[in-house]
């Protein structure tokens, strides 16, 4: 132990500064009160702004719940781009849900388990539906069995026991767009008819998308039955943005640490994209900005470097994108570099930008479909805004164009960034 000291202090010396690094660590934040309510993982007690949503979600499960003979089970689609409340209400819901059937059990109330999965953290269908029976039944072997006999099996128990299974399967196009993915998605959305002679469907779905674009992977007919119970979430507006800012700041600031105009500032800067989620941050990366200058309060001056260093969050996500998607992103921002006060470039200048880029770096480009996909996997991510136009003359198809935007973050800089990650440019 003293050996050990020894050593230490021979090869560092502490300086004065070091020192008292470590010394601010006893001092408690003035800003903060608790800063856990602006961790990703909180969950807020109420989703302001989201009561109707929430209310359309609870009428479609109400057959289910009151053990209406169903036939095909309830599938809700959720659809919204990012960060606003989709997973956080799901997960409300469906807590409150299981809750409710708990206390009610004994009554005329079905039993249903809650199950949420984000498809984005599971690699294959299989590895998704496993991880599920292994809940249901502990032992159940991790491999050997086909996505479609899972899915048949995780029926029969649910059956057995006389349960309801309502399965969230949240960024639902990660597994959809892997091999066989809509196979899958078809036959669990299908997977009730085999119910259907006996009225009692053990599976509920809530499928959660950022993107239009879930219908491009089902037929027209199950998706026009799917799509009449989709309930779209549209982006908050300022003021929401503000209510929703104010109601977190009271939760995890101190009291005289924030003034309205602070917030009314950051919800005007967020409400163009209208993500709550960056609305949060950007409260609180101010916050931190504050408490590292041992200010009393938030001044807009740490709002606005607040504002500069949320750049960094997405730099990870586009240093790992495929060299394509980057020249795709590189030729959607010079657009938007350019063009200066417009929000949105078409698709048709930005594949014409993308084919030139790819000759002047001696990269071969893509054809027309892969494009497209380059484009919804970077919508996918929240990095683009994409939408989509299907063009049509006297019925017949045009084909499709599109819109694309670049809400929240600072085009100038992605340019530059851009430039300097592909080294071909
Ligand atoms: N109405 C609201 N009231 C309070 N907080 C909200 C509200 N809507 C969103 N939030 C907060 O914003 C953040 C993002 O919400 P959430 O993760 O539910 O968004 P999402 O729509 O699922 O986004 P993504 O598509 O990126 O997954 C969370 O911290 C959540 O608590
Ligand atoms: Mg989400």
């Amino acid at each position: 132990m003293y050996r050990f000291t020894f050593i230490l202090q021979e090869q560092f010396s502490v300086t004065d500064s070091n020192y008292k690094l470590f010394e601010s660590l006893k001092h408690s934040s003035q800003i903060f009160q608790n800063e856990e309510v602006f961790e990703p993982s909180f969950i807020p007690e109420c989703l302001l702004h989201r009561e109707t949503e929430l209310k359309t979600l609870v009428q479609h499960f109400k057959p289910i719940i009151n053990r209406k003979p169903t036939a095909l089970g309830t599938h809700v689609i959720i659809q919204g781009s990012v960060g606003l409340g989709k997973t956080t209400i799901v997960k409300q819901f469906g807590s409150t849900l299981e809750q409710y059937c708990r206390e009610k059990q004994g009554e005329d109330i079905a039993q249903i388990l809650f199950f949420y999965l984000n498809c984005r953290r599971q690699r294959s269908w299989s590895i998704l539906f496993t991880t599920i029976l292994r809940q249901l039944v502990p032992a159940f072997p991790v491999r050997g069995f086909s996505a479609a006999e899972l899915l048949t099996y995780m029926c029969s128990i649910m059956k057995e026991r006389n349960q309801k299974l309502l399965l969230c399967l949240d960024e639902i196009d990660y597994l959809v767009s892997k091999a066989q993915g809509q196979d899958i998605l078809y036959a669990l959305i299908r997977n009730n008819e085999g119910y259907l002679h006996e009225n009692n469907s053990p599976l509920s779905l809530i499928l959660i998308t950022r993107s239009r674009q879930l219908y491009t992977y089902l037929d027209s007919a199950l998706y026009s039955s799917l799509s009449k119970r989709m309930i779209i979430f549209h982006p908050y507006n300022a003021t929401q943005l503000y209510d929703i800012l104010l109601a977190r700041a009271k939760n995890g600031l101190n009291l005289s640490t924030y003034s309205n105009e602070i917030l009314k500032e950051i919800a005007i800067i967020a409400h163009t994209s209208g993500d709550a989620r960056y609305a949060l941050e950007l409260l609180w990366r101010a916050a931190k900005v504050a408490d590292s200058e041992h200010s009393k309060e938030i001044l807009f001056e740490h709002v606005r470097k607040a504002q500069v260093s949320s750049f960094p969050i997405k730099q990870s996500l586009i240093t790992d994108l495929p060299l394509h998607q980057k020249i795709v992103l590189f030729s959607i921002t010079s657009i938007l570099k350019r063009q200066n006060d417009t929000m949105y470039a078409f698709t048709g200048d930005v594949k014409r930008k993308y084919e030139k880029t790819c000759q002047n770096t001696g990269v071969s480009p893509r054809k027309q479909t892969q494009f497209w996909v380059y484009l919804q996997e970077l919508h996918k991510i929240g990095l683009i805004k994409l939408e989509v136009i299907n063009r049509h003359k006297k019925g017949k198809s045009l084909g499709r164009t599109g819109k694309v935007s670049i809400s929240d973050l600072p085009v100038n800089e992605l340019v530059e960034y851009l430039q300097k990650i592909i080294p071909e440019l």
